[in-house]
This record gives C-alpha cells, structure tokens and sequence, in this order.
C-alpha cells in the first residue's frame, strides 16, 4: 500500500494539498462554470463607485477578475491563496489583460492586510477546504470596512458523497489511499453560522444543488483531481486512470451501468459588516 498524506482537520476542515499541481491546468477545467457561478454571485450586490476587493482563496482569480470587470474601476484588487502555483498562474493572467490586480500568497486563517481595506471580501468554491473555517470569517471581517460585503459561496453536504465513498473504496482496493477519508464538508448553515459569530448581518443565505450523471469515471477522476485536488496528491495520471476505471467497473456492479448519479450542494451567503 502506497502512503499519502491524509490531510489532517483542525478545527472543521481540511488543508489543501495540490492545487500546486491543479494551476497550469485549472482554467480550462472550470473556468466556464465558476465564471459563471462567480456572476451568479456577483449580480446581487450593489457596490460604491472604485471600490477596494479581496478575493480569498482566488485561485487562478477567476472571481477576482469578473469583480472587476463589473464593478471597476477599481481602487484596489487583490487575490489571496495558499498555493503559490495558483498566485503565479493568478498574476500571469492579470498581466496579459492589463488588469490591476495583485495576488499574494497567504492562508485565509491569516490574512497579511491591515483591517478595514475593503469594500468587497469575495471566496467562492472554497471555505470547504480551509482548516479553520470560523478563523477565516473572522479575518474576512476584519479586513472589510463598516458596510463592507461578503459574498461567499462553497460546497455543502451532501455534495459529491455518493462519489467520495466509491472513491475511498476504490483507493484501498487498489492500495492507493488506506488512509484516505472524504472531505467533510460544512453543513448548509455552518458558513452563516460562522458569519453571524463573527459580527455579520447575514442578507441572503441560499442553497444551490442539483443531480448530474457520471457516465465517464476516467474523465471525471480526472476532473476532481483538478478542482478537489487533497485526494489525488501524490497520485500519478496513471493512478488516476486506473482509479477512474476502477471506479467505472464497480459503479457498474453496483447496477450503475447507465450512469452513476451524484449529488451536488453548495451555499451562496452575502453578508454585510455592520
Ligand atoms: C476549488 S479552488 C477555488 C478557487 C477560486 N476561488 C475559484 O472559484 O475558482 C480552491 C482554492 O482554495 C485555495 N485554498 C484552500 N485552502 C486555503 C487556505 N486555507 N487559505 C488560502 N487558500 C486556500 C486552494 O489553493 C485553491 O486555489
């Protein structure tokens, strides 16, 4: 049996390994639907005129960038991540399209920004990762001024758990992952939760899911080691092609020969600091 590390929690979820390795290939696996999920967020604030915004946990900034397309100019823009490839891949882009942005390496638990900045605190598709969620509101709170927004969307439960239990018995029987477990994810409430325990009036609080059906394992592993990267740091693309068929074989035991169905679930919160 292969040894990975296991991500380990404190204090509710999980770090984040291999987004490193996710950069140079993550635009052109989800670019098109967290633009669009980024708008969908986007669309409902009203912001004052050359406004300040932060984007926490930015990736390659793809919020960030549709922020200040729409409410620019802007007075500043600045992209936080812990992954240094996702801030190099991040800055390369605001360069070739001339736009003002800054990406800085940093975990969302310690922002390195004075408090009070922004006007617009964005983390989209990723609270579900961080170590210490209730840390990371607490720092986006500080760093936006009085009347300053949140807009915050992540994933929930039950989002993917049909796939993430096929996927943890496929990693022990090919002895890729005893000790792998599945993300836990926050519940629907918990991203509020923590918002409202930090200061926040919470203005809308929504839930987002709906059902889509795997009908190519190797293509979709290979999507989720992309956007979902912890479970397959360390894994080879041969790994993964085995794991996707693997996969492919059991789901099809299971009577899963049409399609395997999975679940997705996600928050959108926009929230204000009074
Ligand atoms: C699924 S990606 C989302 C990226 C981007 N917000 C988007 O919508 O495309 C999750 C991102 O969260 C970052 N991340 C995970 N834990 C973090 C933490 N504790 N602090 C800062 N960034 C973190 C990862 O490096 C990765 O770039």
């Amino acid at each position: 049996m292969r040894n990975r590390s296991t991500a380990p929690t404190t204090g509710g979820g999980f770090s984040a390994p291999g987004y490193d390795f996710s950069a140079p290939v993550y635009d052109a696996t989800v670019e098109v639907p967290y633009t669009l999920e980024a708008d969908r967020l986007l669309q409902r604030l009203v912001l004052p005129p050359c406004p300040a915004i932060l984007d926490v946990a930015t990736g390659t900034g793809i919020a960030l960038f549709r922020a200040v397309e729409r409410f620019g100019p802007v007075r500043l823009a600045v992209g936080v991540d812990q992954s240094i490839g996702m801030v190099v891949a991040a800055q390369a882009k605001a360069t070739q399209r001339g736009l003002p942005a800054h990406f800085v390496p940093a975990q969302a638990e310690h922002l390195p920004l004075p408090p009070g900045l922004f006007d617009l605190v964005v983390c989209a598709n990723a609270l579900q990762w961080f170590s210490d969620r209730a840390a990371a509101l607490a720092e986006m709170f500080r760093v936006l001024r009085p009347g300053g927004l949140l807009a915050l969307s992540c994933a929930v439960e039950p989002c993917c758990r049909e796939w993430w239990a096929l996927l943890q018995r496929v990693l022990v029987l090919l002895g890729l992952g005893g000790k792998w477990v599945p993300p836990r994810l926050p519940g629907l409430d918990e991203p509020a939760h923590f918002a409202l325990r930090c200061g926040f009036r919470i203005s809308e609080l929504r839930p987002v899911a709906w059902r889509s059906v795997i009908r190519d394992h190797q293509a979709f592993a290979r999507a989720m080691a992309v956007v979902a990267p912890p479970w397959s740091h360390g894994l080879t693309p041969a790994d993964l092609d085995l794991v996707g068929a693997a996969m492919h074989r059991l789901a099809s035991l299971g009577g899963a020969g049409n399609g395997f169905p999975v679940t997705w679930a996600g928050a959108e919160l926009i929230a204000r600091k009074p």
